[in-house]
This record gives C-alpha cells, structure tokens and sequence, in this order.
C-alpha cells in the first residue's frame, strides 16, 4: 500500500508545507500550520471524456449585470452598485466589529424591497437574533431566520423556497457532511463555501457569506476563500471608536477602490454620508503642527486633518512614529524637507498622526503632511480655512494630484476658503481660490513668515 504523505496547511492564508512550520513564510502568522485532510476524488468522475467546443468571445453577448441594489448606500457603492443574482460575497472581519449586525439590517432592506430573503445563523440562537432585529426595528414578514448547525439542510431550505438574498452567518459554524475536521478548519471552511456557492449559483440567489478574521490564526481566515466567491468585503473598525470601514479586497463586479463608512451606535449601523465631518473637526481654532488634505477615497473625495508634532529629542537617534501614514513615508518626507526647504529636522522626535483612524494611502495627502510637519518645526499655525492638495517629489517638487477639481469642490462645500495646489494643475474653473506652487519650499514663505 503507498505510503500517505502528511500535508500541513497554514489555515490563515491557505499556504501549503510537508512539514509542520512554526511560521508562515507566506503571510507572516505564528503557529497557523494544521494537518491538511486531502479530498478525496472519485477516479471515474474526475476522468477527461470528450472535448468541450470553445466559443469565440465576440459572438457572445455581453450584457450587463443586473443589479439588486442592498438599499445601503455605502454598501452598494463599495459593491459597485448593488448584489448580482447568484453572486456570492464574502464579508469578512474580526469578531465584534459588526457583521451580522450589518447583514441583518440589509437582509431586513431587501426582505421589504423585493420578497423572501433567508438568513441563516450557525452561531446565534433565533431567540438572539429576533432580539436584536425587534431592537433595531428590522421584524418583518419576508425575512425568515433559520438558526442550525446542519448547513445541508438550510441549504435544501434556500433551494425550495423562492428566495431574493441569502445571508451565511459564518464560514467557520458549519460543517460540510463530506469533508472530515472540525468545523473551522480549512478543509471544512473550503467544502462549506463550496456548498453555499453552488445553491448561490444554481437558484440565482445573491448571497452573503460572513467569515471571521482572528489575529492567532488558529481559524481558517478569508484569505482561503478568496478565489471562490466572488467578491471580498471587508469590514474593520477600531474597538475604541464607533467608525467602521468597508472595502473591497477582490471584486468582479467593480472597483476595489471604493469605501463604504458607517458608524455603529445603539440604533445599529448608520451609514456615514458626509465623511469629511467625521475625519476633520472644521471649527477649531488654527493650531500649529496641524493642516488639512482633501484626499480621494474612491470616487470620494474627503478632508482629512494631519497633526504633527515635533520636539527637541536629547537623543542621538531621534525618534520617528505615525499613525495613519507609513512610517517609511514620514521619513522620506523630512527628508525631502530638510534638504529642499532648509527646515532642520533631524533633532527633532517627530509624531504623526491622521485623526479618526483614518490611513492615508493617496499619495497627494503629501503635501498636507509637509504642511504640518513644517508647521510644527516653526512652531506657526496655518490659517484653519487653507487645504493642501499634491503629491510631493524627492527634488521637493510638488506634483499634481488627480481628479483635483474634485477636491477643490469638497473643500469649497466645506467652507475652505483657499486650496494650495501644484503648479502644473491643469487650468479650471475652481469654485474657490487656489494657490499654485512648485516647491514644497514655498509653504514656508506663504504661511509660516
Ligand atoms: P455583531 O454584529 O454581533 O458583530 P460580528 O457579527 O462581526 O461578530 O456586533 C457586535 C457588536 O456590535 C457588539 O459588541 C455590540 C455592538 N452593537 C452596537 O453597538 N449597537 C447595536 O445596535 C448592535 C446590534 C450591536
Ligand atoms: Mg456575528
């Protein structure tokens, strides 16, 4: 008899070793390695009978998508536009940060909108689940819960009814019958979303499947699940503040640049519309070390308020930290200023941060970032109603963003008064006054005279 070769599987990100390694090579997680069941295959199903024809792309006809819009704005934005039939969308995220909250409110939207939807919850009980939607007013006639472990049989439910949405609460709850292992672990995790995805797309039922992210590893992450479904949400908050984030990992039917903002309060998830107010407090009195970026999250754009602070350090290496902002950006950008602006930062411990738990990857937030960096070494605040919008180089050029007018359209509706933008900006019809420049120098001799 041949000999069976044991298999190990990182159950964080699906990466596959002989042996049993303490870390992952591939996605960094300590202690993620399990044994790896293989599926067994049936000889005789598995064989290749007879070629399939293959058709030319052109005679196809390529029709768009339908969509079943969730009634959510942030979320449909992030989908790009709403659900598609038999489309199946992982939603994933840390315990706690709102999932089934969220999925309960969608799955009460559509029940009103459209007819029949199914959730399924492996984890609650229907008594902990009707509680919490007779809490947030989300009872309705359509919405029909099935709270059970034998996923086979919900899904056998979701087959005969005619259902409009379908809700999986979670991955890691159920088992697939045919697989072996332990509910959660990679093996089940891949048979259960293989299941919920052929019921998704054989009764063209729009679903959502919820999977936890845990930082230990010890369940098998979304990561595993990616190229089976066909979009990858993800949902993440910081536990000290009510704002959550949703953004797209993978999607099929749009972009993955968008971003979905809610903020959790005792009434469930309210949908956040005008973001700039949560990220920049516009009233306060102009501070040193602080200026504002009009950046674009998406087709978004938002103002986002960067404070800086930098103090004389007695140490020999001064120390360096930001939140919200790589800290290899932070020190390429002091770079950049001391040697094209002539503002001495190398004694300086120097702090960034981006409030609201925002993260800045937009490379125009440059700019802001100099601003207030440069700020707080002169210790001169910049007038609160001034916006920066650019790209900063490492000559100290300041490169035009895109989609600018935009920008200075959000900061216009804000109340700015003033945009400083690049020189090389192309000329529109701005609604308020820009300030055109071409050196990251000049913020010096503009404001902080
Ligand atoms: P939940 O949706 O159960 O999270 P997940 O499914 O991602 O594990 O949300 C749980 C948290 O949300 C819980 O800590 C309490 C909080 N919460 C509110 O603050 N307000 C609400 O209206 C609800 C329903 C939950
Ligand atoms: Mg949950």
């Amino acid at each position: 008899m041949a000999k069976q070769i044991k298999k190990y599987i990182c159950s964080s990100c699906g990466y596959g070793s002989l042996s049993e390694l303490g870390k992952c090579p591939k996605c960094g997680e300590w202690g993620s390695f399990v044994e790896d069941t293989p599926i067994t295959q049936d000889k005789k199903t598995g064989a290749i009978s007879h070629a399939t024809k293959a058709v030319p792309l052109s005679v196809l006809d390529a029709k768009e998508e339908p969509r079943v819009p969730s009634g959510i704005d942030e979320l449909d934005r992030v989908l790009g536009g709403g659900f598609v039939p038999g489309g199946v969308i992982l939603l994933g995220g840390e315990p706690g940060v709102g999932k089934s909250t969220l999925l309960l409110q969608v799955a009460s939207n559509m029940a009103k909108k459209f007819g029949k939807v199914l959730y399924i919850s492996g984890e609650e009980s229907a008594g902990q689940v009707a509680l919490r939607g007779k809490r947030l007013g989300l009872l309705t006639e359509n919405l029909e819960l099935l709270c059970t472990s034998n996923l086979a049989s919900a899904l056998a439910t979701a087959q005969d009814g005619d259902y409009k949405f379908m809700v999986v609460d979670s991955v890691q709850a159920f088992r697939a019958d045919d697989e072996s292992g332990w509910a959660g672990s990679p093996t089940q995790v891949k048979g259960v979303a293989s299941m919920v995805t052929d019921v998704a797309k054989s009764c063209n039922i729009p679903t959502v499947l919820v999977g936890h992210i845990t930082k230990q590893g010890a369940i098998a992450g979304p990561k595993l699940l990616e190229h089976l479904v066909d979009a990858v949400l993800l949902f993440s908050g910081e536990e000290a503040s009510p704002n959550r984030l949703l953004r797209a990992e993978k999607n099929r039917f749009g972009s993955t640049d968008e971003l979905g903002i809610f903020e959790m309060s005792d009434k469930g998830l309210n949908p956040v519309s005008d973001p700039s107010h949560l990220y920049w407090n516009g009233n306060d009195a102009a501070a040193n070390g602080v200026a504002i970026a009009l950046t674009m999250e998406g087709s978004r754009a938002l103002a986002a308020e960067i404070q800086a602070l930098a103090t004389f350090s007695p140490f020999p290496y001064p120390k360096r930290t930001a939140r919200g902002v790589e800290l290899s950006r932070l020190q390429l950008l002091l770079a950049v200023l001391e040697k094209r602006s002539g503002l001495s930062t190398r004694q300086s411990d120097t702090y960034l941060n981006v409030t609201g738990g925002l993260t800045l990857k937009d490379p125009a937030a440059d700019l802001a970032i100099c601003a207030a960096l440069a700020s707080s070494i002169t210790e001169i605040a910049i007038p609160s109603d001034i916006c920066f919008i650019g790209e900063v180089g490492l000559a100290g050029e300041v490169r035009p963003a895109f989609r600018t007018l935009a920008r200075v359209k959000e900061a216009a509706r804000l109340g700015f008064k003033t945009a400083v933008i690049s020189r090389r900006t192309p000329k529109e019809n701005y609604p308020i006054e820009v300030l055109r420049i071409s050196r990251v120098g000049e913020i010096r001799d503009l404001f902080l005279k």
